[in-house]
C-alpha cells in the first residue's frame, strides 16, 4: 500500500502544496504570545471547595486548565509517551497495515484530520482508538510494540477515573449535585487520539491541527513536555500553552458547553508544528453515551437564562461533527434554539 502517512521516514525539504494554507489562514506564529497563566489546579491540595471554585473560574474564563497531583503516576505518563513514540517509529509498512480514512472505524491509523473531506491537509498522523469497554476494544489495538496494549489499557483506566473526578467537580462548580452531570451522560464512551506531528519544513504555512473545538464532554491531554505546540484562543488572541511536565491539559468539550447552557465554553484550540522537533500528544476523550439526550439541567435554565441549545442526542451530534471540516463555525451553532 502506498504510504499515506507523513511519519514515513521521508525528509521533506519543502512543504508539499496540499498542506499549504492560503495566506489569510496561516498561523502567524510571531504574533502568538506565550501563555504562562493557563490555570494550574492542584487536585491534591485537600481543600475540595477551593478546588471546585478554581475549576469553575477556569471553565468560565478559559475553557482550559491544567491539573497536577491528579493521581496518575509519572511512570504511567512516561510509559505511555514512550510506547506511543515507539509506535510512530515503526517501519511505515508496519504502520500502514492499520491505515484507514474512514472515521467510523473504531481503531485506525490516519493522517491529517478528515482526509476525504478537507481541501488542505494538516501536518499530523494519528492513531485513534476506542477505549471503553476495554475488553471489547483492546483485542483490535496494535499488537506491536508488544507492550502497547498493556501500557495503554492501564493508562485508559486511570485517565477515566480522573475524568470522572473532574466531571464531579465541574458538576458541583455549576451548583449541581456531584453526580448530576455524570448521570446525564449515561455510560460514557472513551476514545484516544495519539497525535504525532513530524518535523515540518515550513511550519509557518500549515497546522498540525487547525482551530477546532472538541465535540465530546471533556478532553484530557498529555503532551510531550519538551516541545510546545498547543495554542488556545483567548479574547480573540492565540496563546501558546507552555507544556508543564507533570500536568494534564483539560479542555471543556462541546457537550459541556451545551449542558452548562453556555456558561462554560468549549474553546477553540489548535496545534502548530515546528521545524526542529517532532511532537507527540495523547488526547483522551470522554463522550456521552450515544443515546444520552444533551439538555441543560433545570437549575441552569431556571435562573431566567434562555435555553440556548435544542435537545439532541450525542449520536446525532457526532455524526454532524464528522460530516464537516474542522475549521468551520462551531458545530454547536447548528444546534441553537
Ligand atoms: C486534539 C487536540 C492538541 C494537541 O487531539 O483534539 O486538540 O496539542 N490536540 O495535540
Ligand atoms: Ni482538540
Amino acid at each position: 500500500m502506498e504510504a499515506k502517512v507523513i511519519s514515513s521516514g521521508i525528509q521533506y525539504s519543502s512543504l508539499p502544496s496540499s498542506y499549504v494554507r492560503p495566506e489569510s489562514e496561516r498561523p502567524k506564529l510571531s504574533e502568538v504570545a506565550d501563555c504562562e497563566n493557563v490555570p494550574v489546579i492542584d487536585l491534591g491540595a485537600g481543600d475540595r471547595s477551593l478546588t471546585i471554585t478554581q475549576i469553575g473560574d477556569a471553565c468560565r474564563e478559559y475553557g482550559f486548565f491544567q491539573v497536577i497531583n491528579h493521581g496518575i503516576s509519572k511512570e504511567s505518563m512516561d510509559k505511555l509517551l514512550a510506547v506511543a513514540h515507539e509506535f510512530f517509529s515503526l517501519p511505515v509498512e508496519e504502520k500502514m497495515k492499520l491505515y484507514s480514512d474512514d472515521p467510523s472505524k473504531t481503531m485506525r491509523l490516519s493522517t491529517s484530520f478528515n482526509i476525504k473531506k478537507e481541501t488542505v491537509h494538516n501536518w499530523r498522523d494519528y492513531l485513534r482508538l476506542h477505549c471503553y469497554p476495554l475488553e471489547k476494544y483492546v483485542p483490535e489495538w496494535p499488537s506491536v510494540p508488544p507492550s502497547f496494549k498493556d501500557i495503554v489499557s492501564t493508562y485508559c483506566r486511570e485517565v477515566r477515573q480522573l475524568g470522572f473526578r473532574l466531571q464531579e467537580a465541574i458538576s458541583e462548580s455549576l451548583g449541581l449535585n456531584r453526580d448530576n452531570l455524570k448521570n446525564l451522560l449515561g455510560e460514557q464512551g472513551q476514545h484516544m487520539a495519539v497525535n504525532f506531528y513530524p518535523v515540518c519544513p515550513e511550519p509557518e504555512l500549515t497546522y498540525g491541527l487547525p482551530a477546532h473545538t472538541d465535540p465530546n464532554v471533556l478532553t484530557i491531554l498529555l503532551q510531550d513536555s519538551r516541545v510546545a505546540g498547543l495554542q488556545v484562543l483567548k479574547d480573540d488572541k492565540w496563546l501558546a500553552v507552555k507544556p508543564h511536565p507533570d500536568a494534564f491539559v483539560i479542555n471543556i468539550g462541546d457537550q459541556l458547553q451545551a449542558l452548562s447552557n453556555g456558561k462554560y465554553k468549549s474553546v477553540w484550540h489548535r496545534a502548530v508544528v515546528n521545524a526542529e522537533k517532532e511532537r507527540l500528544s495523547v488526547a483522551s476523550f470522554l463522550c456521552p453515551c450515544d443515546s444520552a439526550v444533551i439538555s441543560a439541567p433545570e437549575p441552569l435554565t431556571s435562573d431566567g437564562s434562555p435555553t440556548i441549545y435544542r435537545n439532541f442526542t450525542y449520536a446525532e451530534y457526532y455524526k454532524k461533527f464528522w460530516s464537516r471540516n474542522l475549521d468551520q463555525e462551531h458545530c454547536l451553532e447548528l444546534f441553537k434554539n
